[in-house]
């Protein structure tokens, strides 16, 4: 594979399942020195070995990113295991629930908020703090086609997306003076271990018939589209929330 990132030390949060992982095993085979972080430490050990199997660089942070000291925590692990220099901040994790109005809670909420936002806004403080300002660094957020369009029982959730596209653009338009980065990505609805319980047949189904692409997003088509914007190819790009939905989003008028 195209080593484009090699020798860059890239964190990625919520790596242990889904696009996450996929991310980590993508800029493992490109080259990156690649921080795997999940809250779940069992789901952590196996990407790493992973990538050190396929020839890859890689170290463990399984830490909860959920507060300022958590994900501060997480980046200065990766800059010190990564030799002392930090260049990639892919903020994917979450947790997700899908509730209608009366159904939310203060608790669901708050996590919600502490995991998915929050978290971004934290680590902004601390990426600075260690990216060079020579080498300057890229930074993706991952947020969802729900920052453009939504459905029911998704206030919350739509809310943090779309709020996740308005730290994109603030936080692109303050550092980059610093040559720092910082794209979000839009996927659509992708088959992964977060996304199990609430899927069907049916649902899927309907979903490629409006697909102009005729098929359901996977976890490569995101991971490669964030790989993308983490890197020199993407070099004049930043501000910006790139669509990864076969189409789905702005068609079906
Ligand atoms: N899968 C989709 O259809 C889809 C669509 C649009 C956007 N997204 C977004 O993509 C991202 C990844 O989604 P996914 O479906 O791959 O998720 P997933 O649930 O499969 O994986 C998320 C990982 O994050 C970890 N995590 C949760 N809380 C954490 C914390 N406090 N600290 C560290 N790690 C934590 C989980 O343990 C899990 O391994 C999320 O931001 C999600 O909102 C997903």
């Amino acid at each position: 594979m195209n080593q484009d990132l090699l020798g860059r030390v890239a964190l990625i949060t919520g790596a242990g399942a889904g696009i996450g992982r996929e991310t980590a095993l993508q800029m493992g085979a490109r080259g990156a020195i690649v921080c795997v972080n999940d809250i779940k430490e069992e789901l952590v050990i196996p990407v790493v070995d992973t990538i050190k199997d396929r020839g890859g660089k890689a170290f463990a942070v399984p830490m909860n990113i959920a507060s300022r000291e958590g994900i501060r925590d997480a980046i200065r692990s990766a800059f010190e295991q990564g030799g002392g220099r930090f260049d990639i901040l892919v903020n994917n994790a979450a947790w997700v629930r899908y509730q209608a109005i009366p159904e939310i809670m203060p608790e669901t909420m708050d996590r919600m908020l502490d995991v998915g936002f929050k978290s971004v806004v934290w680590s902004l403080q601390e990426a600075v703090a260690v990216m060079d300002p020579q080498r300057g660094g890229s930074i993706v957020n991952v947020a969802s086609v729900a920052a453009l369009r939504s459905a029911a029982n998704s206030v919350v959730y739509s809310g943090i997306k779309s709020g996740i596209m308005g730290i994109t653009r603030a936080a692109a338009a303050e550092l980059g003076a610093r040559n720092i980065r910082v794209n979000a990505v839009c996927p659509s609805a992708v088959p992964t271990e977060g996304t199990q319980r609430n899927r069907d047949a049916a649902r899927d189904a309907n979903r490629i018939a409006r697909t102009p692409l005729g098929r359901l997003g996977t976890v490569e088509d995101i991971a490669r589209a964030i790989c993308f914007l983490s890197s020199d190819d993407a070099g004049f790009i930043t501000a910006q929330g790139l669509t990864v939905d076969g189409g789905i989003t702005l068609t079906n008028i």
